[in-house]
This record gives structure tokens, sequence and C-alpha cells, in this order.
């Protein structure tokens, strides 16, 4: 049977490292680290995944701020928060969460947060940073699976790693992540590529990060497998008090058997999402304090 990766585990223990830390700064009359979110609208999801973004904070000691915006926000005026932001010297790290409105442009947007602000990892410049020597702050999603692996320990040197989605949160920077930090052979492909279960069979690590529940079957998993499901899509489910449930990309019941280690869907790479971020937030204020 498979190790099933407890994202849930680790994550806990990477907040209560940071609340350490946290305390340590306290302790020493220095102020706190402070993460600002702007969130836009209304959508259940988005204000849920905010929700524990800022518990996180409360736990660790974090200062936080939450903007909540109108949906019929205007670019510019969106545009100003950030730069109020970018400039506010109380303000370590924020985060944009996304979905915007669909009349507010996400690359304008995030291209627009100060690069050592960008606790996301984001920015073209965080994003190019994975492939120097000196990393600046990672994507968050990607960073917390590389966590996940480190461990776990599991060896991911001169192993063929088969990233299905390409996303530039998600797929891409993991790939990169994983040829120039995990040293691996990568194959990158996304749900159009031809023949998908021909690449995903050769994988040692397979990772996939769609948002299309129960796209990964038994067939195209090579037994032994490490197996990282990114998808997290919320399906129907009248059996729960909220009336749905999170499904990955894989489908989990028939693929687990045959695999070394597996993420579950919820619990695995999600809750490293927001440790990540937590873990950014804490270097963008040790960056800024010229304490890194
Ligand atoms: N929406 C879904 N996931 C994320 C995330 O990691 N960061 C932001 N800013 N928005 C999101």
């Amino acid at each position: 049977m498979p190790t099933i990766i407890d994202g849930k585990k680790v994550a806990a223990e990477i907040k209560e490292e940071i609340a350490r830390k946290v305390k340590a700064i306290k302790d020493s009359e220095q102020r706190a680290p402070h993460l600002a979110i702007i969130i836009s609208g209304d959508d259940g999801a988005s204000h849920t995944y905010v929700g524990g973004k800022i518990n996180a904070c409360k736990a660790v000691g974090f200062d936080y701020t939450l903007m909540h915006v109108a949906s019929s926000i205007s670019e510019t005026k969106l545009l100003q928060h950030i730069d109020n932001l970018n400039q506010d010297p109380d303000i370590d790290g924020f985060i944009v969460q996304l979905p915007l409105p669909d009349h507010v442009s996400v690359e304008k947007a995030t291209d627009r947060i100060l690069p050592e602000k960008d606790v996301d990892g984001f920015t073209n410049q965080n994003f190019g940073s994975i492939v120097t020597e000196h990393p600046l702050l990672l994507p968050a999603t990607p960073f917390g699976v590389m966590e996940l692996m480190k461990r776990y320990k599991i060896e991911t040197k001169g192993k063929h790693c088969v990233v299905v989605g390409a996303s530039r949160i998600a797929g891409a920077p993991l790939s990169l992540m994983m040829m120039q930090q995990g040293l691996a052979t990568v194959t990158i492909c996304h749900m159009y590529t031809e023949e998908l279960e021909k690449h995903t069979k050769e994988a040692d690590i397979l990772v996939v990060a769609v948002g299309k529940p129960g796209l990964v079957t038994k067939q195209m998993v090579k037994e032994g497998a490490v197996v990282i499901d990114i998808g997290t899509t919320r399906v129907e489910d009248s059996t729960k008090k909220s009336g749905f449930r999170l499904a990955g990309d894989v489908n989990y019941d028939e693929v687990a058997p045959m695999c070394s280690y597996i993420t579950p869907v919820p619990g695995g790479v999600g809750p490293m999402t927001i440790a990540s971020l937590l873990m950014n937030t804490l270097k963008a204020y040790e960056m800024r304090t010229n304490q890194a």
C-alpha cells in the first residue's frame, strides 16, 4: 500500500516552526511580519481560501490586513490599491486573490506587485528566479509540493517527472523547480497532449495540475510511481452539508494501490499552499529587515 502524503500534518509542522520564529521576533521587541490580502467580489470558494489564509496568519502570530473590494472595482482603482500596498512600509508582503473580475487583467495586476512583496511568487522576476542560484519568493503551490517531497525524503534526482498542466501558477513553475532544484528529467504535458497516457505511464513522479476531476486513471500510472495531485475542483455532493466536495485530478481509489506515495485531495497539496505563503511572507519580512 502507498504512503499517503499528509499535507495537513506537514503544513501544521511548518506553521509551528514559523510561530516559534515569530515569537522570537516579538520577544526581541520587533514588529511581526505583516501580510495583506486583496479579495474582490463574493465568490464563495475565494472567500473560503482567504479565510484559511487569515486563520493561518493568526495561528503563527503574523499581523494581517484584509481588503475586500467590490467586483465592480475598476482596473485603475485596483492598481492604485496595489501601488499603495507596494509603498506601505508596514506591509511585508501581499497577494491579490484570484480569480479577478473579468474586466480586470490578471497579468496587469500581477505585474504591478513589487517582486519583493510578491509572496504568491507570481511576478516574472520571482518566476525567473527559479532557474537561478538564488531563488527569491517561489510560487506558493509548487514550493509546497517541493517541500512535501523534501520532508518525505522522496528522491527526485535523475528521476523522470511528468507534469500534466502548464499553468503559470502551478504546472509551469513546478516543472522548472523539478528540473533545477529537483535535478529530475522533466516532461511537461497538458490536457491536450496526444496519447497522454503514453507519457504519464513513463513517470517515476507524476504531478497533475489540470482541474479535471478523475482525469488520471490506473491505466495511466506506472506501478510504484509517486503521484502528486494538485487538482482541486468543487463538485456537487448532496451528502455534504456544504453541498459540495473537493475533487482531485486523480481517480484516487483506483490509482492509490499502485503507488509508492500519493497525495489525497483534500489534505495533500492544498494545505501546503498556505504554508508556503507563510514561509514567503516570513522571508519577505527577513529580506526587508535584512535578517535574511
Ligand atoms: N486563487 C487560487 N489559488 C490562489 C493562490 O495561490 N493565490 C492567489 N492569489 N489566488 C489564488
